[in-house]
């Protein structure tokens, strides 16, 4: 078989510990041959490949990033798109497609599967808010680094008793900020899915500095302040039609320096979550997912995604990837209001 392989979507630590894996493996126990295609949907799309075998995969297993670049190009969105797909796979002589990626690229391999074309899917993004699995690679990442800057700014905002704001990725799932808010001991966490009371928020900060410690809050990008509480700007819009987000912790920082005249610092940490060597715990999910993928191509299994059950990869339909967002449940939220103030 000829296998080709690629990463949509936003990069994410442990991307290349899943090419390598399934190119190890489908070469080494399976005899198949692979074909790397660039730059996410755009690469089968616009027919753009590179050389992908074992010799290509040597070394990459800690290295951030992905070999094979990435884009949130969305092949549905272009006129006769999935036909220039099909035929591009057909003139390269590609059996079946792996596609790496979050929400979007497998919304793209759903329906590409749905059309006869043979993908199997892996799910990654640093936000795990992908419903079929318990957790995504790159997560743990994403989380480590942000409690590294979270341990760090507690130093500093004592030094200068100022309250410091950490803002995290999570657009529209808060895992990143419950968790490196807990693991980081945040004063006040702020996720999407429970919108904010500002008032509730500087009542924390001031009972912080009454026990003499600067307070901490981080806030995930997608967190909205409850209806009419406070103004956000408009932001533009991603191929995938998502809002760019970004912003809330400088508007945070000017609402809590006027309502409680203590000086706020907003640190947006950004990119640096998604970037770098993936942790241990990531290297592993990501080879096993690799290793279960190459599997179910080799099977001649399509329209189906890898996916993590307590501590067992199973094959779940792609379909089920992409139906509901995984998001944090009121009893998770209230399970670490105890820490706040
Ligand atoms: O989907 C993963 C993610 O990291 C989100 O948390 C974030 O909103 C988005 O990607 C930002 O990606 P980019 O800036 O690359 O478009």
């Amino acid at each position: 078989m000829r296998i080709g392989v690629l990463t949509g979507g936003g990069d994410c630590p442990g991307l290349n510990a899943v090419i390598r894996a399934a190119v190890r493996k489908g070469e080494q126990t399976y005899g198949h041959s692979f074909i790397g295609f660039r730059d996410g949907w755009k690469g089968p799309l616009e027919g753009l490949t590179m050389p992908l075998d074992v010799a290509a995969t040597r070394g990459i297993l800690p290295r951030g990033g992905t070999i094979l670049g990435s884009s949130r190009t969305n092949p549905i969105g272009v006129d006769g798109g999935i036909e220039q797909i099909r035929s591009n796979l057909s003139e390269l002589g590609v059996d079946a497609l792996i596609a790496i990626g979050g929400e979007d690229t497998l919304g793209v391999a759903t329906r590409l599967s749905a059309e006869g074309l043979p993908v199997v899917g892996v799910p990654k993004t640093i936000d795990n808010d992908l419903g079929a699995t318990d957790y995504t690679f790159g997560f743990d990442t994403a989380v480590q680094i942000a409690v590294d800057a979270i341990d760090r700014l507690h130093t500093t905002a004592e030094s200068h008793h100022r309250v410091l704001i950490v803002e995290v990725m999570g657009r529209h799932a808060g895992w990143i900020a419950l968790h490196s808010g807990l693991a980081g001991g945040a004063n006040v966490i702020l996720i999407p899915e429970r919108p904010f009371d500002i008032a509730q928020v500087c009542e924390y900060i001031e009972h912080r500095f009454a026990s003499h410690y600067s307070p901490i809050v981080v806030v995930a990008e997608g967190a909205l302040p409850a209806e009419g509480t406070m103004a956000l700007q408009d932001q533009g819009v991603d191929a995938f039609g998502h809002v760019r987000l970004g912003g809330i912790g400088a508007v945070l920082e000017r609402e809590i320096g006027d309502r409680t005249g203590k000086e706020a610092r907003a640190t947006v940490l950004g990119h640096v979550q998604r970037g770098g060597t993936p942790t241990a715990y990531d290297r592993v999910l990501a080879t096993r997912f690799g290793l279960h993928a190459i599997d179910a191509v080799h099977e001649g299994e399509s329209g189906v995604m890898v996916a993590l059950r307590g501590t067992d990869i199973l094959r779940v339909p792609l379909a089920d990837a992409t139906r509901e967002l995984k998001t944090v449940s009121l009893e998770r939220y209230e399970e670490v209001e105890v820490f706040f103030g």
